[in-house]
């Protein structure tokens, strides 16, 4: 039995005691070495499992607002809009200057008419054709025309026309009256027979004549009226009432 202690003690125990005791058959056993200092560590365990979420982290706000920044560019205008309905009405205007004055309201400056004309052309005037009294002596409102030897009426009434006209022979001279270059009407007429020398011989008629409507004299072929220096003969014709 000890033998088998002994063999045990030698296997179990450490170089030095087996050295020296387990050589020593027969003697009394040992006391027991002190335990041997720890071995070194062991390899790493096997990766363990994923742990559970954790609870959600506390964010700081203020921090993570930045500063306000600059206004952006203006952007491209828009399209046009439909139109609207028109607006109301406005005010008056303010009262305009005052215009220019009017004409006189005077009666006797509107509507006169009145002319004396003389002929100063030595030839006879011919048969059937007005009777130029070329040289105006008066015409007031110029209705007179000396170029064509008519009276033109722009103020429509009651006129009277004269004639004092020298000759030197047969004359006898019709008052026309008509429109435009009309070949007119005869009015009167006023016939002197006379054999060489001078007179002088005179015709007159109130007439009523409208706007627009010649007077003139007209000698037939009886036309021996002469216009020179000191045996005048002149035409004349003046309004006496306007037409109301
Ligand atoms: C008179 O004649 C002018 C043109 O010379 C014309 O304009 C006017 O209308 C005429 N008046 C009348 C009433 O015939």
């Amino acid at each position: 039995m000890q033998a088998v202690w002994v063999v045990v003690i030698c296997l179990v125990g450490g170089q030095l005691a087996s050295a020296t005791l387990c050589n020593n058959h027969g003697t009394i056993p040992g006391i027991p070495g002190s335990p041997g200092r720890p071995g070194s560590n062991g390899r790493d365990g096997v990766k363990g499992l994923k742990g559970e979420q954790g609870p959600p982290g506390q964010v700081d706000h203020k921090g993570d607002m930045g500063e306000k920044g600059d206004p952006g560019e203006p952007g491209y205008p828009g399209k046009i809009g439909p139109r609207g309905p028109p607006g109301s009405r406005g005010l008056p205007g303010p009262i305009g200057p005052p215009g220019p004055q009017g004409d006189s309201g005077d009666f006797k400056d509107t509507r006169k008419s009145a002319f004396s004309a003389a002929r100063s052309l030595s030839s006879y005037p011919r048969r059937d054709q007005p009777i130029r009294f070329d040289r105006i002596i008066t015409n007031e409102k110029g209705h007179y025309e000396n170029r064509y030897g008519r009276f033109i009426c722009r103020v429509p009434g009651i006129y009277y026309f004269t004639y004092h006209v020298t000759s030197r022979a047969n004359l006898c001279l019709n008052v026309k009256k008509g429109r435009g270059g009309s070949r007119g009407e005869k009015v009167v007429t006023f016939c002197d027979y006379v054999q060489s020398s001078y007179q002088v011989t005179t015709g007159g008629v109130v007439l009523n004549v409208a706007v627009n409507e010649s007077v003139w004299l007209e000698p037939t072929e009886k036309n021996s009226l002469v216009g020179i220096e000191g045996s005048d003969s002149i035409f004349s014709g003046f309004l006496i009432f306007p037409e109301p």
